[in-house]
């Protein structure tokens, strides 16, 4: 799978596309990532790829040309004329939220462009022109697309045969199965004191499977119950029925940490410097 990336900050990603299971990943040849920097597109000697606002405001616009001809030079098609070889992704806070399903769904592909935004955005006219899928990684607000684009590289990449080692890895997942995963666990099996939950030295291969699955229902329960409607859409088996109603029956402790309240956090009144020995007494 190719991923074009259009950025005005290649460097940006010299560390997490050259790492880990995407440095494997491109090493084999199963991913291909060409970086281009949207500058290449400038024709003037001072390589100006921004401008002001029309009408005021803060920040800076990247100009629609310079993203036109950026695209164009790299992906062979005219702007508002001919369709890209490929989808567009156009990374930025105001579209669709990533998710699993829209990972899978980008995995299809054989080739995907990314653009990142940066400051203020992109000239909205090129946007209605080139018509990318628009994609967010959250409600909040990055310096630019960049570390989006890695993580939707990362989060895709991982859906193309042969990237993870185990065929299976991607299909066990945190959100592959509708659920957050149970807890895992290594050896030593008593480590400070605590043990791992027992049936895990079992070697019951079935009871493990539903001990996981109940875990993964608590878990997604406790934390992610918007996650629960969809799952039990599914034609549940008698055995996913049954550890489904042990765990819908549970009551739901009311004591869960919370940012104020959990370890390290700050007391409640306390001053703001804690360093003893810089503080004036
Ligand atoms: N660019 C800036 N903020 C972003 C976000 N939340 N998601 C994707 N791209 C962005």
């Amino acid at each position: 799978m190719r991923f074009d990336v259009f950025t005005l900050f290649p460097d940006y990603f010299s560390g997490p596309l050259s790492t880990s299971i995407l440095k494997r990943a491109r090493e084999a040849d199963l991913i291909q990532i060409e970086l281009h920097d949207i500058r290449d597109a400038t024709t003037d000697k001072w390589r100006v790829v921004d401008d002001a606002p029309f009408g005021g405001g803060a920040g800076m616009v990247l100009k629609a040309e310079i993203v036109a001809k950026a695209l164009e030079n790299v992906l062979n098609f005219d702007v508002g004329v001919s369709a890209p070889p490929c989808p567009v992704v156009y990374l930025t806070p105001q579209g669709r939220t990533l998710n699993q399903s829209l990972v899978e769904e980008l995995a299809t592909h054989s080739r995907l462009a990314l653009l990142c935004g940066h400051y203020e955005g992109i000239d909205e006219r090129v946007i209605e022109a080139v018509q990318p899928l628009e994609v967010s990684l959250g409600d909040f607000v990055l310096t630019g697309g960049e570390g989006a684009a890695a993580i939707l590289i990362e989060a895709v990449a991982r859906f193309v045969p042969g990237v993870l080692g185990n065929e299976n890895s991607a299909s066990g997942d945190s959100f592959a199965t509708g659920l957050l995963e149970a807890p895992h666990y290594t050896r030593p099996a008593n480590w400070r004191g605590r043990d791992i939950p027992e049936i895990l030295l079992s070697g019951h291969h079935a009871n493990i499977e539903a001990w996981r699955l109940e875990e993964a229902l608590r878990r997604t329960k406790k934390r992610r119950p918007d996650l629960l409607g969809e799952w039990q859409q599914r034609e549940l088996s008698k055995r996913e029925r049954k550890i489904w109603d042990k765990v819908q029956s549970e009551r739901q402790p009311d004591d869960e940490p919370t940012l104020d309240t959990m370890p390290g956090a700050d007391e409640p009144g306390a001053p703001e410097n804690i360093d003893e020995e810089n503080t004036e007494k």
